[in-house]
Parts: C-alpha cells; structure tokens; sequence
C-alpha cells in the first residue's frame, strides 16, 4: 500500500526543532519508519499557489515530506480564522471564544479544497489517504468530489464535545455531514467517540450501530485508537540528555531545591492560569515548600495573532509576576517561566530532571507531554505525574496523582503530595504506567489505524448509500 498522510504542521525530522505540535512531532518516527508520503503545510503563503502548490518535496526517513505553500487569500480566514476561532474553541468546550464567520468558513473550505487538489499528484491505484485533524474535516469529502474512491481515514486529535457544543458551529450540519465521507474516523477517546455517535444519531437522524454509520456515502466506522509514543526511545534521549548543556545548568541551578516541570503550547485549553494559581496556593499553605519546590513552566507562545491567545500570554505574565514578587526572595524564583520552544532532546532531558510533572489541561485530546514526562524518568528514582482528568491521557495514566483544574485547593494539596511521595510508591505508579506505555506504542496506533481502514474501506465498497 501507498499511504499519504496530510496534517497542517508537519515536523521536519531535527531532534533539535522546537515542537510546537504533539501530532507533528509524534507522527515523526511512524512516517520516517513506514516510507509513508506526509503533505502538510509550508508554513508560508503564496498568490497563485494553486499553480504550482508544492514548495519542496524532500526525504524522510524511508518515506517523504511534501510541503505546500498555502493559497495567500484564504489562509488567514482557514488557519487563525475557522479552524482556531470556531472549531478549536467549540472542539475544547469553549464555546463563548467562538468567532465564527460566513467568510472564514469558506476560506476554510477553499483550502480544504485546495489540498485535495494538491494530493491527487500522489494518487495511485493502490494509494490510501490518512487524514489528520480538525484543519481537515472536510477533505475526504472534497477527495470524494474529484474521483478519489480509494480508502481514506480520519484521524482526531483534540477531543469531540458534546452535541450541544458542536452544535455552536454554525456550520456543524454541513461539516460533520462532509466527515462521512471517510471509510474510518478516529478519536482518541470513548467519550469523544460516542459523543460524535450521538450528534450524528440525534442531529442527522442517521442509523448508527456498532460503532459504524450508515450515510449518502455508504458507511463509516468510527472508533477509539488512543495515540501513544515510543517509550523506550523517548527513555534513551532522556538518558543521554542528561549532559545537554541547558540541562547541567539546570540541574546546577537547584541547589538541592525540588523541581515541577510544565510544558505547554501557551493555549487556553491548558489550564495554565488555574496550575499558577495552584501553585501561589500551595506556597500559601505551605509555606515550607517556599525554597525547597519551584515550578519551570515553558510555554511557548502560539497562534499569537488571535486575541483570545495575546490575552492569555498578558494575564500569564502578571499572574507570574504577580505571584514570584509576593513568594520570591533575594535568592529563590518560584516560578521560571519561558515563552519559547525546545527541542525534543533538551525537552526529555528537562521531563528527567523535574520530580514532578504537571499536566493539568482544562481539555485535551491526549496529551503526550504526560507521556513523554513518564518515559523520560530514572527507573531507579522516578518523578511523579499530577494529570487532569480531563485529558485523554487519563484513561491509561490513571497510576498518575489525577487532579480537577478547576479544584485549585485540590491540585495545591495534590502537587504537594507529588513533591514529598516516597521512592516506593513513586516506583510503583510509575512502573504500572511504563507498562501502559509500552503497550500502547506510536507503532502500534499507526499500525492498527491503516489495518483497521483498509478493513472499513472494503466495508464502505461493499455497502449501499442512503
Ligand atoms: O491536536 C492539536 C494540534 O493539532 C496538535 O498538533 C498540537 O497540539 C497543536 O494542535 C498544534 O497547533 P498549531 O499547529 O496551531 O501550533
């Protein structure tokens, strides 16, 4: 089989790259291994792109990256616009940051349209397109449109709200419709799968069973495959991180003091304001920790040109300072808070070196920094995850200490906890995660994702549209 796999950002395969996107970074390794040809996103724009769409096709492992400058006329109205100012917030239940407009939704379209256009220089008989995320909801249907009967999947990897939530999309009905085009849809989790169930039940009237819909497409399966990583690989970059050069100095720097590490892109689905104020919390509580447990957040700043972010990166700031000019002293920060980006590298060096990591997102898909926190430890004194239980990593981490973000007393207590936890009990939820995640691999979800879509495309051939 030929697959072609097409994502927005795409990762360009340095270990040194700053990442902002866990789906770029963690299909990295899957695409290089499979020969695989991944489409995404040049990162640049161009008038009359639509010529000549690609800007470069290179190498990737035993596969291929083809990056495309996308249409300059609609690219604000699908990037900032529709997929980052409807559905983006609609997709993590923030319905109130909803901005939605009749023209963005067409940019939206357009592009979406434009990529189709694009891949059928890569359609051949045997080709299977696998779709990645909510830039794309509507591409298979657009695929469809020009020909393309062979299978193409669908995969998502932020969470699906409830109907009602979905339902704020103005254009939800003409969307979610679009999506039955693809033979398989993912999701990382039961409840989003049974969430985009009940819309397409209740709100299309459609007949659902076993997990498998029936539309003017024919049918389409939809199912759970919860991303994963590479353990054992992530565990070997930790390792030889630890003589990285911005990891000594950080290590030099604690003095014996403990340390909670946070990793984020600077977005509002990551509970970053509600984990700062745990932590002012707990310093107020406790008053001992001062000195003893400081916070690293890294929050590299993201989609800056929408208001909704530029306010969050304001309100960050002075809540930082804010809370390190009321607990700091002449010698001792709190919290050493980074707007930027590392490489993967320095970042499993970081995960290693922190006692504790805290991922508290108010919603999130997955999350792989909680996985990648936990792979990056010292089996012999590893540190202790604190997690949301609202992110999907939750459903496999649950040796991990699970806290509300919203409970701000609650994740205070919990974070204390973490940073006093004995070697043994730290050593048994670890090692009851590590299990989880040598189980669940990258490997192993790219390989049952195309298993279980060449299945459901013989399933779609063989069925008769509504
Ligand atoms: O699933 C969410 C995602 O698509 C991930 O790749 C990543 O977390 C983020 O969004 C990337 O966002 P952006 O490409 O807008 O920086």
């Amino acid at each position: 089989m030929n697959l072609v796999v097409v994502s927005n950002r795409v990762a360009r395969g340095m270990a040194n790259e700053p990442m902002t996107g866990g789906l770029a970074a963690a299909l990295l390794p899957v695409v290089e291994e499979s020969g695989a040809i991944w489409v995404g996103s040049s990162g640049r724009v161009r008038d009359g792109a639509h010529k000549e769409p690609f800007a470069e096709i290179e190498a990737l492992g035993a596969g291929a990256l083809a990056l495309l400058d996308l249409p300059a006329a609609h690219y604000g109205g699908y990037y900032e616009g529709f997929a980052n100012s409807a559905l983006w917030p609609a997709l993590h239940s923030r319905t109130d940051l909803i901005r939605a407009s009749r023209e963005d939704y067409l940019s939206y379209r357009e592009v979406n349209a434009f990529m189709a256009r694009a891949l059928m220089r890569f359609r051949k008989p045997e080709t299977a397109f696998w779709i990645q995320d909510y830039h794309f909801l509507a591409l298979g249907a657009e695929l469809r449109d020009l020909g393309v009967s062979q299978p193409i999947g669908f995969f998502l990897h932020t969470p699906w709200p409830d109907r009602a939530t979905v339902g704020a999309v103005p254009q939800h009905r003409e969307l979610v419709t679009a999506m039955l085009a693809y033979d398989l849809i993912g999701f990382q989790t039961e409840h989003d799968c049974e969430n985009f169930l009940s819309y397409v039940q209740s709100d299309l009237g459609l007949t659902v069973a076993d997990g498998v819909v029936a539309s003017r497409h024919g049918i389409s399966r939809v199912a759970v495959f919860p991303i994963g990583i590479d353990p054992e690989k992530f565990a070997q970059q930790a390792a030889k991180a630890a003589s990285h050069p911005d990891v000594s100095r950080l290590r030099r720097s604690l003095n014996g003091e403990k340390l909670a590490i946070g990793v984020d892109r600077l977005d509002y689905s990551k509970g970053l304001v509600n984990r700062i104020n745990a932590f002012d919390r707990m310093w107020s509580l406790q008053p001992s920790l001062a000195r003893t447990a400081s916070l690293l957040q890294i929050a590299t700043p993201s989609r800056g040109a929408i208001e909704a972010y530029g306010d969050l990166q304001s309100e960050l700031a002075r809540l930082v300072s804010d809370v390190n000019g009321r607990h700091g002293e002449v010698d001792w920060t709190p919290i050493r808070y980074l707007n930027k980006g590392f490489g993967q590298t320095v970042l499993a060096g970081l995960y290693r070196t922190a006692q504790v990591g805290v991922v508290t997102p108010l919603h999130d898909g997955m999350n792989l920094v909680a996985k990648e926190y936990v792979a990056a430890q010292n089996p012999a004194d590893p540190g202790v995850l604190v997690l949301s239980k609202f992110a999907g990593a939750a459903n496999e981490l649950d040796a991990a200490l699970l806290v509300n973000p919203h409970d701000i007393e609650g994740m205070a207590r919990t974070i204390a906890t973490a940073l006093s936890m004995p070697l043994t009990e730290r050593r048994m939820r670890w090692e009851e995660m590590m299990a989880k995640l040598r189980a669940s691999t990258i490997q192993n979800w790219f390989a049952d994702f195309v298993d279980a879509l060449q299945e459901s495309h013989a399933d779609k051939e063989a069925s008769v549209p509504l």
